[in-house]
């Protein structure tokens, strides 16, 4: 990297700014992955344009990645767009930045380490067969997106506050509805729109988070949940986390794992349904392992070919296309210059559907195994992003969505209703268009 003195007189990437004060805001959330595409054909893997209300550079590919990962609080930092930058907490390690952003970094740490997930895979697996019992005996087919999003925030609540008395459909219904505000195209809070009923229903939330974590201060111990975590934790001068702090976190939290693991397990059911000889493979892992009783964390790292699945799935449809930044000071990549104040996108979407993948079209779970063993130079697969923010949660996910597959693997079996549109809704996130209608049965 060159500094800001000496990259004055290099140009600014190719592109376009738009139409003035809306860019191309239109274009790319009609269709992020077809924007992109499009000006990467035009222009090769650096662009500029101008989105969301400032202009942006796109650097697409394994070393673009890199530097965007290697520059975090050196010549970048995070960037939400106008909407989440309202409705997320300020004090939540996603808003957070430098030092802060570390030490919260370093608080959360302990409790979302592969080893800590030990304790939760028995009760994920009791909710995963509860929820199946309900599929079993509802109405068929259904869609399969809602089911599993019902599943997934049941799991996200025992790991954040498992010990409290928590009332999961009442939360699911504010989440939902703060969570579409967060995506707003337009953030004016009014009683009608997206973002305004976000508004309030985050207020809602909040009282409901308060009034849980207040029951819980009371407690001289606390148990080993997220909210357990958050209240015994001490700063340097043995200072506590503030309330406002503590919910701000568990809030986030619900917010980066949820629609995440909805939209990576979905897609799992999807793509076993589409591909037998994968579905067979798996089950035939799964027969034997299944002989060996509940569950266990020793027991799903026995699956290689699941986790081949599962990794092969994030890579055909990344449940996060990207992210964003902030340059901080004149910056230059590639022989262009960027200037302070752009904004930088971090674009996974294109990591994975670009070189060095063979085929990247072809959904191939066996490019993830040992023996094909793939070339993959750092940067080429960040389904869970990279850097210093690398996803809080990834082992919470992995293990979530092996436990689940696992289990419906040996169980059950479910098909796909003919003549839905399976094809990933374009934005916020790839959910199956027609929310995977299924035919849903015992084996
Ligand atoms: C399949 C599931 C998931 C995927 C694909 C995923 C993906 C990602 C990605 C790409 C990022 C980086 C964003 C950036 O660079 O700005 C991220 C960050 C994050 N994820 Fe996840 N995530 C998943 C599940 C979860 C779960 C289950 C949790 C929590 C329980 C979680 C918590 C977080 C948090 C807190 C961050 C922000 C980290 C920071 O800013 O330092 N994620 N995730």
């Amino acid at each position: 990297m060159e500094t800001s003195a000496d990259i004055s007189h290099l140009p600014l990437p190719p592109g376009s700014s738009g139409l003035p004060l809306l860019g191309e805001t239109l274009a790319f959330i009609q269709n992020t992955g077809k924007f992109v595409e499009d000006r990467r054909l035009l222009h090769g893997d650096v662009f500029r344009s101008h989105v969301l209300g400032d202009p942006i550079v796109f650097l697409l590919g394994p070393e673009a990645n890199r530097w965007i990962f290697a520059g975090e609080n050196k010549y970048l930092r995070n960037r939400w767009h106008l909407a989440a930058r309202k409705l997320l907490g300020k004090q939540s390690v996603a808003m957070l930045n430098g030092g802060d952003h570390l030490d919260r970094r370093r608080l959360l740490a302990p409790h979302f380490t592969y080893a800590a997930m030990r304790h939760f895979v028995p009760r994920i697996e009791a909710i995963v067969q509860r929820h199946c019992e309900q599929w079993l005996s509802g109405t068929q087919p259904f869609k399969a997106v809602d089911a599993v999003r019902a599943l997934v925030f049941e799991v996200a609540i025992v790991l954040m506050m498992g010990e409290s008395q928590v009332d999961p459909a009442y939360m699911s219904r504010l989440f939902k509805q703060w969570v579409a505000g967060l995506f707003a195209a337009v953030p004016v809070d009014l009683p009608f729109t997206a973002f305004g009923r976000g508004v309030a229903a985050e207020k809602e939330l909040r009282a409901y988070i308060d009034s849980l974590v207040a029951e819980r201060e009371k407690r001289t111990e606390q148990p080993p949940d997220t909210l357990g975590s958050l209240l015994s934790a001490r700063d340097e001068q043995g200072r506590p986390l503030s309330r406002d702090a503590i919910i701000d976190e568990l809030e986030l939290l619900l917010f980066a794992g949820h629609d995440t693991t909805v939209t990576a397990t979905s897609n799992l059911m999807m793509l076993l349904a589409q591909y037998p000889e994968v579905l067979e493979r798996c089950r035939r892992e799964q027969q034997e392992l299944a002989e060996q009783g509940p569950l266990t964390l020793e027991s799903l790292r026995a699956m290689p070919y699941l986790h081949q699945v599962i990794q092969e799935v994030m890579r055909f449809i990344p449940p996060i296309a990207g992210a964003f930044r902030v340059t901080t000071e004149d910056v230059s990549y590639g022989g262009y210059r960027i200037p302070k104040g752009w904004q930088v996108s971090l674009n996974i979407r294109a990591a994975h559907k670009g070189a060095p993948w063979t085929s990247p079209e072809r959904f191939d779970p066996e490019r993830m195994g040992p023996d094909r063993c793939e070339q993959k130079p750092q940067g080429a697969y960040i389904p869970f992003g990279g850097g210093p923010r690398v996803c809080v949660g990834q082992h919470f996910a992995m293990v979530e969505m092996a436990a689940v597959a696992a289990l419906l693997l040996r169980d059950y079996q479910w098909e796909l209703v003919p003549g839905q549109d399976l094809s990933p809704i374009p934005f916020p996130i790839p959910l199956p268009r027609d929310g995977l209608l299924v035919r849903f049965s015992r084996r």
